[in-house]
């Protein structure tokens, strides 16, 4: 694992070295661009696939998957579609572009894929029409290195998918990369001269390609939900604000991804793998993978269970975004089996109920729940449980409006649930047994618009996690941190590091039952680190344990809430290396 300023040395020292490091793998967030969201009401129209929908699938489909990172015998591991990159194969172009006549997608069915994304549940499709390698998968007439011209298969796979999304009532977009090209004389990261060995820019590339292929797929596929951009870099802002026009003229209701650049997208697009923990405003959207890679990788087998995609789809809706889930089809052109099963199977669930994920909006609690989380449709709460209580018992902190009616939603009928309050806290009783088996939905009709006072409540029959993003911090450092495991899998946390001596993380948390709790902690940091827990006015705990480099679980111990109500909880780092002990969250845990 690299620590974000570890990588920044590294790139230093590679430029230092002359190594032009940089220009091939600047901080690939960086890359990402800045964004604002944009889109106005007026835009409604041209959203509302994306706003209403909530869940889509992107799809990382090319000469890349034909190698499937085993090139030559040797396995790389990271995202399959930077294989020719210098962080994986190193490919030189010529050897690279040669693949094209060993790459013959004859299995590829883009109504079987089509049908895929709609038993998934999901409302659009937006699929690499050109990635980072410069390789077309359409039918492009400014560049003979396209699927059609230089390969055996010689079919466009996108005016196929085009025809099958349209007769399954789905939206469709294009992923295009048009700051980088690897293959392209002038493109970003790409040969710097051309077939005659001249020396030439980005202006090149951007004149003889990059244009007339954004003018290509919104014109040739019929109408498009979404052109989306990718790593900006440094693209010229004003060849940005051109790409757009050139997609407001020709496709009026498609969105711009935020990752266009300048701000001149309509909406964010969050960091890779990104699930954000807490409500973001505006029109955002999430993007994930259903293993580790976005494009085929052989070995990649660590799917994501059907619960743990409705987990963070649910997760993303329920901060107020939209999912994009990508499957990476192999060089054949198939869909790898368990990435179908798996969007087959929670596409099931979707299918028993719909209005949690569609037209719905964020959560008032603005962060999940130690049970699971939630989302809105006008004065119904979708309560979706993740976590079963032990007890069968739903509690929910701060709900300040009357709950009228609450029932477990099931495929034949729905059953009424007895609600309770006891002070602060909303009590709901589930049925001792319950037929769905994926996750629980409990739909709370409320006498009015939801309106919950967002304190951290500390769940008596569940396990409560709160994170150090949450905390108010003095004498330390909070911060986001990404990083990469494998090249490309990006991991997000918010830390609290860089502790001083007194330093303190603090939260405010809301006990139902007093008692003892277990306490853990979340950290990394290096070797033995003492942490305190302090309740003002009560108890102070404090324990010695052993640390890593990942993030790991340690106990620290019990600590007694004297009786129900309000606290003011704290972390404190003790003794040890305080500066790089790097908290995540902390953990409650009622004992019985
Ligand atoms: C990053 C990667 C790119 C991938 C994209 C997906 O920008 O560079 O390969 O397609 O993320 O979000």
């Amino acid at each position: 694992m690299i620590e974000m300023n570890r990588m920044r040395i590294l790139l230093v020292v590679l430029m230092i070295l002359g190594v032009d490091g940089f220009a091939f793998s600047q901080d690939m967030d960086k890359m990402w661009g800045e964004q604002v969201m944009k889109l106005k009401a007026a835009d409604a129209e041209r959203g509302q696939l994306f706003e209403e929908g909530n869940y889509a699938m992107f799809i990382h489909w090319g000469l890349y998957s034909h190698i499937g990172n085993l090139y030559k015998g040797k396995s790389y591991y990271g995202i399959g579609e930077w294989i020719m990159n210098r962080n994986m194969a190193n490919i030189p172009v010529d050897e690279y572009k040669l693949l094209v006549k060993e790459f013959d997608p004859v299995k590829f069915d883009a109504n079987k894929i089509a049908k895929l994304a709609a038993d998934a549940g999901m409302k659009y499709i937006v699929i690499t029409a050109k990635h980072h390698d410069g390789f077309a998968m359409y039918h492009s007439k400014v560049s003979k290195f396209n699927i059609v011209d230089a390969t055996p298969f010689g079919r466009d796979p996108m005016k196929e998918l085009a025809k099958a999304c349209k007769s399954h009532g789905l939206g469709l977009g294009f992923y295009y990369s048009h700051n980088q090209d690897w293959t392209f004389p002038g493109g970003g990261n790409g040969p710097k001269k051309n077939a005659d060995g001249r020396n030439v820019d980005f202006k090149y590339y951007y004149e003889n390609k990059c244009r007339a292929q954004v003018e290509e797929i919104t014109t040739q596929y019929g109408p498009s939900a979404i052109v989306w951009f990718d790593t900006p870099g440094r693209i010229p802002e004003e060849d940005v604000k051109e790409l757009v026009g050139i997609v407001r003229k020709n496709q009026p209701k498609a969105l711009v991804s935020g990752r266009a650049g300048y701000g001149l997208g309509d909406y964010q697009t969050l960091g890779d793998m990104e699930v954000p923990h807490e409500n973001v405003e505006g029109i955002w959207e999430t993007v994930d993978t259903t293993n580790d890679s976005w494009a085929y990788a052989w070995y990649d087998n660590y799917w994501k269970t059907p619960k743990e995609i409705l987990h963070r789809l649910v997760s993303t809706v329920g901060r107020g975004g939209t999912y994009m889930l990508n499957i990476g089809p192999q060089g054949d052109g198939t869909v790898p089996e368990l990435a179908a099963h798996i969007l087959r199977k929670a596409g099931e669930w979707i299918r028993r109920y719909p209005q949690v994920v569609y037209g719905t909006d964020a959560s008032p609690w603005k962060h999940a729940l130690p049970w699971g989380d939630v989302t809105v449709k006008d004065n119904s709460l979708f309560l979706c449980i993740f976590d079963m209580p032990k007890n069968g018992r739903l509690h929910l902190p701060g709900l300040k409006t009357k709950v009228k009616f609450a029932y477990l939603l099931g495929v034949k009928k729905k059953t009424r649930l007895e609600v309770q309050t006891q002070g602060n806290w909303t009590k709901i009783q589930l049925p001792p047994s319950i037929s769905e088996k994926i996750v629980p939905v409990v739909q709370l009709e409320l006498d009015g618009q939801p309106e919950v006072d967002p304190c951290w409540g500390i769940d008596p029959s569940v396990e409560t996690t709160i994170l150090a993003q949450f905390a108010d911090v003095t004498g330390a450092k909070q911060e986001k941190k990404s990083w990469m495991e494998k090249f490309g899998e990006w991991k997000h946390v918010v830390r609290v590091w860089k502790w001083e001596k007194g330093g303190k993380a603090s939260w405010q948390v809301d006990v139902l039952k007093p008692g003892y709790y277990n306490v853990d902690l979340t950290y990394n940091g290096k070797d033995r680190i003492v942490w305190g827990v302090d309740i003002e006015g009560g108890e102070h705990i404090q324990n010695q344990q052993n640390s890593s480099h990942n993030y790991q679980r340690f106990p620290i111990g019990w600590i007694n809430f004297p009786k129900p109500g309000r606290y003011k909880v704290s972390v404190s780092c003790i003794e040890g290396d305080l500066a790089e002990a790097s908290l995540k969250a902390l953990h409650f845990t009622f004992v019985d």
